[in-house]
């Protein structure tokens, strides 16, 4: 595709000019007069792969013409350079300073003119591949992350025959809670897979415990209490997210001080596994068991509200039951 490129000057011998050096080149060219029709030209169609802007115009000038275009999206990445008469170093600042990407003084010699119009045009595209090239694969990396997340919740659930789809249960819940609680939508996202992996120190746990059916003794009992001290092991592996083994290591702390691994007490426990902690719960009474299928939505609801405040932060346990009276049809539960 050849290149496109626009010329705005009020001097008619300096179009004419311009005109004759990029015909012989083959760029194609849109010459104009005046900055109002330069303005008016641009009704975001055709993107331009240059602009050659002339400063000293009646009516409108070079600055505000500049000004009018960086103004709109579609072309605020295009290069515009700026055409000024000789020595003019007061004109050549502001114009940087406005967003002019280069100056050509005029008279123009043609090879010059050329030689430089192309090279920006190289250049500026080559930047605009090299944005666009990061921004695919970071968008690529960042949905990688997540599904591996999320084969890693998918991993621990399997391991127990009785409670499927847990983690991702609970990463929805807790993403609800705290967009709720007025999150922003990024710690939305660290939150959802802080939830997906808050059980993955079960991964550590001997399958035959996790799916006892029976009442567990006290040493299996003390076997699955390990399991957030063995999540957050796991975790700080990833050295680069920190803060992701948050929800692992303290979903079981209770807001009365009387919860495990760490017996935190209320806001010393972060706000984070606060949340998780009573998704966690009520995914626990809302979800099937070997011995018995979901409680019923009253049930649950008497529950939260007998344990708000002891076992859960009163904060996000009344997002909680506000949540569960909007759920008239009680949907929110394992199938
Ligand atoms: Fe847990």
């Amino acid at each position: 595709m050849a290149d496109r490129i626009v010329v705005v000057d009020d001097d008619q011998m300096s179009l004419k000019l311009a005109k004759r050096v990029f015909d012989r080149a083959g760029i194609e060219g849109t010459y104009l007069g005046s900055g109002e029709e330069a303005v008016a030209c641009f009704d975001g169609t055709v993107i331009p792969d240059l602009i050659l802007l002339d400063i000293h115009m009646p009516d409108m000038d070079g600055f505000e013409v500049l000004k009018r275009l960086k103004s709109n999206p579609a072309l605020r990445n295009v290069p515009v350079v700026f055409l000024t008469g000789d020595e003019d170093v007061k004109s050549e600042t502001a114009g940087l300073h406005a967003g002019a990407a280069d100056f050509i003084r005029k008279p123009f010699a043609a090879e010059i003119l050329l030689k430089r119009v192309r090279n920006l045009i190289e250049l500026n595209r080559l930047h605009s591949d090299m944005a666009n090239e990061i921004r695919a694969k970071t968008e690529k990396l960042s949905r990688a992350y997540i599904q591996i997340v999320e084969a890693l919740a998918a991993s621990v659930d399997a391991k127990d025959r009785y409670t499927h789809g847990h983690s991702s249960r609970v990463a929805a819940y807790s993403r609800e809670i705290a967009r709720r609680a007025g999150y922003s939508a990024e710690d939305e996202d660290r939150i959802y897979m802080m939830g997906l992996l808050h059980d993955v120190g079960k991964i550590g746990i001997q399958d035959a415990i996790i799916n006892k059916t029976s009442r567990l003794s006290d040493e299996e009992y003390a076997v699955i209490r390990t399991h957030p001290a063995v999540g957050a092991e796991i975790l700080k592996k990833i050295e680069d997210l920190p803060e992701l083994m948050t929800g692992a290591r303290w979903h079981h702390e209770r807001y009365d001080g009387c919860g495990y691994p760490d017996g935190l007490k209320g806001e010393e426990i972060p706000e984070i596994a606060r949340i998780i902690a009573v998704a966690d719960a009520y995914d626990a009474m809302t979800s099937n068991r070997s011995y018995r299928g979901h409680l019923p939505q009253e049930k649950v609801r008497a529950e939260i509200v007998r344990c708000r405040g002891t076992q859960f932060d009163p904060r996000f346990a009344d997002i909680m039951l506000t949540m569960i009276d909007e759920d008239r049809d009680y949907l929110m539960k394992e199938i």
